[in-house]
């Protein structure tokens, strides 16, 4: 029996872990408390923990975890920003799902684009209470609208092909270009300054960290329309703040925040919201903020759930790790994997 202590777990996390752990021998324990330096010791007498993207796996959590004989991370999600993965090197494997349902995210991506451009979340608003006017609804259509994509990856690929069926302009940038599907790739700078629509579909890496700045922002098109459905870091928030108020930015669609990881996926209604610059940009009528829930789908949910049981099963009944992730995979791109496929 391996047992699991699932950390932020959520209510729409049970059904799938239940329904693939037991067949696997895994017991899960699950604790609603986010793994941090100070919830550490609840992993005691664990062989594993699973995790998520706002758990906090710095080097003082990596080595609390190491003294408690945790063996394998094992992330419910893509994303790995939030492991110290160079404390982890040598002492706990981790392991992550990497596609769980690209569909899920770009979809909701697209949700975002046309309930902004089209002004329904303000048109729900409005018809409830009564009120039919159009006023202010004017939108703009999608067809031959110029959209940049960065990160064309599983993700940024899906999007793309939504984005086609729209008739869509699509152009991007990827420093590892996909060649075989036809994608117009041009520089960071020209997508900056030819793009109507500009989403995000890269990771959080040093390179990509606040790739939306000021100077970025200075490049843009008035009335460009930002979507962020990656990583909150990947935009400085109070340049976007700037660039919305100057109108240089038509409006954002935020499924992440760079300051999220104590705010989202809990319910702060009866609080007052602390974060100056999140309470800003809620308060704007062409920001739309999501609370991380692009991924939220059925199918990725039972995807994500079968996955981690199988990478946990992998490493503790097979002493293979198959989607094993560390520092040199992560900094270096290449990882030697020598070891029946473990990276160590
Ligand atoms: P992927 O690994 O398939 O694709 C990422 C792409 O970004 C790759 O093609 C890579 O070459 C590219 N890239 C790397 N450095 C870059 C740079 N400096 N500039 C531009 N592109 C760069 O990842 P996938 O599955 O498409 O996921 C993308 C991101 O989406 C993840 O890193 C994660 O942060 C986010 N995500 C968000 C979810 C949500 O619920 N909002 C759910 C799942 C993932």
């Amino acid at each position: 029996m391996t047992k699991v202590a699932l950390f932020d777990s959520k209510n729409y996390d049970l059904p799938g872990f239940e329904k693939y752990a037991p067949e696997k021998d895994i017991e899960i324990k699950y604790f609603e408390a986010k793994l941090c330096e100070d919830t550490a010791e609840l992993a005691k007498g664990f062989d594993c923990v699973c995790v998520f993207v706002n758990d906090e796996l710095d080097a003082a959590t990596v080595e609390k975890l190491y003294s408690y004989g945790i063996r394998l991370i094992a992330l419910r999600c893509a994303g790995f920003n939030n492991i110290d993965t160079r404390a982890a090197y040598k002492k706990i494997h981790i392991v992550r799902v990497p596609a769980y349902s690209p569909q899920a995210v770009a979809e909701h991506a697209m949700a975002m684009l046309l309930t902004s451009v089209r002004r329904i979340h303000k048109a729900y608003n409005r018809t409830r209470d009564f009120n039919f006017s159009l006023s202010g609804f004017t939108g703009f259509e999608l067809k031959d609208k110029t959209v940049g994509v960065i990160g064309t990856g599983k993700i940024g690929m899906q999007f793309i092909e939504i984005c086609r069926g729209f008739k869509m302009n699509v152009i991007a940038y990827d420093p590892f270009p996909n060649n075989k599907n036809g994608i117009n790739y041009v520089s960071l700078d020209e997508l900056f300054t030819s793009s109507d629509i500009i989403s995000l579909h890269c990771p959080l890496t040093a390179e990509t960290e606040k790739i939306i700045n000021e100077n970025s922002i200075s490049k843009m098109k008035k009335g460009v329309i930002i979507l962020n459905t990656s990583r909150g870091a990947l935009i400085n928030s109070a340049a976007l703040i700037d660039g919305i108020k100057d109108k240089k930015i038509g409006a954002a669609c935020l499924d992440v925040y760079e300051e999220e990881s104590d705010i989202f996926f809990e319910d702060k209604s009866g609080h007052i919201m602390l974060d100056d610059n999140l309470a800003r940009l809620l308060s704007m009528p062409n920001v739309l903020v999501t609370s991380h829930q692009a991924f939220l789908t059925e199918e990725a949910l039972d995807s994500i759930a079968c996955t981690t049981v199988n990478n946990i099963n992998s490493f503790f009944k097979n002493g293979k790790c198959e989607n094993e992730i560390c520092y040199h995979c992560e900094k270096l791109g290449k990882c030697t994997k020598e070891r029946e496929e473990k990276c160590f």
